[in-house]
Parts: structure tokens; sequence; C-alpha cells
């Protein structure tokens, strides 16, 4: 597959085969990938907390928003919820690079996932309190992002931008979802 076609396929996932849970050795492997992108500086400032399977997996999950723009969808139900997470640490006096940082190891991370037939879902929306708390944050530290990991069990699509310019995702009537994103004509701000 060419990068193209790897970043087309690496739509958000939040549908995941719970019964086919990550390990810890795959999570690890996503780590191995993000350990190898670009930093500002090569300062290497983010560190990686891994959570595969088991209760703090679980408790993880309950502190975590998915998908704001499906009113009507409380994110993942039982037996298809994330087996693993990735939390992506930084400092806490980190200052705008570090956070340039942060997105680079992201999306290192779910398109090397995408790439065995995972998924992954970037998660901002979660206990800012509670997620430091669980997963004993060593101090200096904050949680910038959080991802969630599995086997994708959802059919995710790109559509063209509708009419009106909306650009939330949805859903159909066959469960597909759609993320509508914009065309290069309209992402080319200039040409020199
Ligand atoms: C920085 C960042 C934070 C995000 N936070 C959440 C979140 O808290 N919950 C969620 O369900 N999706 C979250 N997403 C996923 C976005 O909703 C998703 O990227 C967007 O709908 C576009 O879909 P796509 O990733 O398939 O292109 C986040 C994405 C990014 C890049």
């Amino acid at each position: 597959m060419d990068l193209k076609a790897l970043a087309e396929a690496a739509r958000t996932c939040r549908r995941f085969e719970e019964d086919r849970p990550l390990g810890m050795a795959d999570l690890e492997w996503l780590v191995e990938c993000a350990r190898l992108a670009p930093s500002a500086r090569n300062a290497q400032t983010l560190r990686f907390t891994l959570v595969s399977q088991g209760e703090t997996c679980q408790k993880l999950f309950s502190l975590t928003r998915w998908a704001g723009a499906l009113k009507d969808w409380g994110g993942p139900h039982p037996g298809e919820r994330p087996t693993a997470f990735i939390a992506i640490l930084m400092p806490e006096n980190g200052n705008n690079l570090v956070c340039f940082d942060v997105g680079i190891a992201a999306q290192t991370m779910q398109l090397a996932a995408t790439s065995r037939g995972w998924g992954c879902c970037m998660i901002q929306s979660f206990d800012r309190t509670a997620v430091p708390e669980l997963l004993k944050i060593p101090s200096g530290m904050q949680v910038a992002l959080v991802l969630g990991f599995g086997v994708a069990k959802e059919t995710r699509r790109i559509a063209p931008m509708p009419a009106d310019g909306s650009f939330a995702y949805w859903r159909d009537a066959q469960g597909v979802h759609h993320v509508p994103k914009r065309g290069l004509s309209e992402l080319v701000a200039a040409r020199y």
C-alpha cells in the first residue's frame, strides 16, 4: 500500500473487535514506530504509557469521550470497545514545539496501526484529573493525548465536503462512518 492509500485508510476508528485484543508487544511496536518520528530539536521529551486490556483499560475507557458529533451514540458498546490505549505524555512546562511532537507521534502510531489492520482513535476529550491519577503520571509530566486501539470493526469512508460546508462526520443506515474532507483546490492557499 502506498502512503496515500494508507493515509486514506487511516480513518479514526471507534468500534473494535473486543474479542481480539491487542497485547503489550503490539503497543510496544507502535511506540517503536513513534520513536523514529521527527522531534523538534530532537529533544524527544515525550513519554508513552501503555495500557493493554484488563481493569486499567476498562477504567481508562470510562474516562474518555467518543464521537461528540454522533449525538445519538454514547460511544462504543460492550464488545466493541478499544482493547488497548497509549497515553502520550509531555512535560508540564512543554512549549508549542512539544505539541508538534505529540501530533507527529500520534499520527505515526495511527498510520502504523492501520498498516496492521488495527483501528485508532485519538482522544483529547478525557477526564484531565482522573486519567493522570489512574495512570500514575510522573511528576512534571501531563497527558497530552490518549489513543485508543483495537482490531478495527467499523467501515469508515472519506466523503466529499457537502455544499453547506458542514465538516461533521456522520454514520449511515448501514453503520458506515463517513468523514467529509476538503478538496485539494480548497486547501492550496497559493502557488508561486
Ligand atoms: C487532536 C485530536 C483530538 C481528537 N479527540 C477526539 C475525542 O476526544 N473523541 C473522539 O471520538 N474523536 C477525537 N478525535 C478524532 C476526530 O474526531 C477525527 O480525527 C475527525 O472526526 C476526522 O476523522 P478522521 O480522523 O477519520 O479523518 C480527535 C482527533 C484529533 C486529531
